[in-house]
């Protein structure tokens, strides 16, 4: 089976999960896209917030209706993709540049579920870490958070500069710590185990599933 099919498979898997009546945060990435093809042929009554205007667009041309994560205080279930998966449940996101809204998505959501092909999972972390950068300083944050390069995309939609660190990661949780301490970092890649619910893994035409962040 090809990494698109695994896709496909874990993502059809997944769409299962939204039922009627849920409040539903959309990740963003080539995993999410096949997630959005699904329910936009199951169609359940739900309310969808998305965590990018790629996502936002993709899902409202497929005829889901995407509201904005203004005024919804909670989620029921978000369901993202990840750019690496560790065994203890660690994850890199923000491949798509992504990072800081669906963050603030997972952190929302009762259930937050991370859909992946196989070739997502690690035996551990590695560079580069994704990160949102403020653009006021930003030569001095980079500085700071040498080695870290920006990288060739648009600002974020809310201004943040979208830049990667390439340094050693060590243990996650002390780089996460250091990171979130950074003065000019928005935010970073590293997705703690503790807000994830539950890893759905495609390897073949098998998906496996776990609770609790951990494989
Ligand atoms: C976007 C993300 C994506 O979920 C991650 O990059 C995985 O993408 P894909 O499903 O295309 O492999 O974090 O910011």
């Amino acid at each position: 089976m090809s990494v698109e099919q695994e896709k496909r498979l874990v993502a059809q898997y997944a769409a299962d999960m939204v039922k009627d009546g849920m409040r539903v945060g959309l990740g963003t990435g080539t995993t999410v896209a096949h997630l959005l093809t699904a329910l936009a042929l199951r169609r359940p009554a739900v309310v969808y917030v998305a965590t990018s205007p790629r996502t936002h667009d993709a899902a409202s041309a497929l005829g889901l209706t995407v509201d904005p994560f203004d005024s919804i205080d909670q989620l029921d279930l978000a369901i993202d993709g990840a750019d690496q998966i560790t065994p203890d449940g660690w994850l890199i996101k923000g491949g798509g540049g992504a990072l800081t809204r669906e963050k603030i998505v997972a952190a929302s959501t009762e259930r937050f579920v991370i859909i992946g092909d196989s070739t997502k999972l690690v035996r551990e972390l590695r560079a580069p870490v994704p990160v949102e950068l403020h653009p006021f300083g930003l030569a001095a944050t980079l500085r700071r958070l040498a080695p870290t390069n920006v990288r060739a995309v648009a600002l974020s939609p809310d201004g943040g500069v979208i830049a990667d660190y390439r340094g050693e990661i060590g243990e996650p949780a002390t780089l996460a710590a250091s990171l979130s301490m950074t003065p000019g970092v928005i935010e970073h890649g590293l997705f703690a185990p503790e807000l994830t619910s539950e890893i759905l893994i495609a390897k073949g035409a098998q998906v496996h599933r776990t609770n609790g962040g951990t494989l």
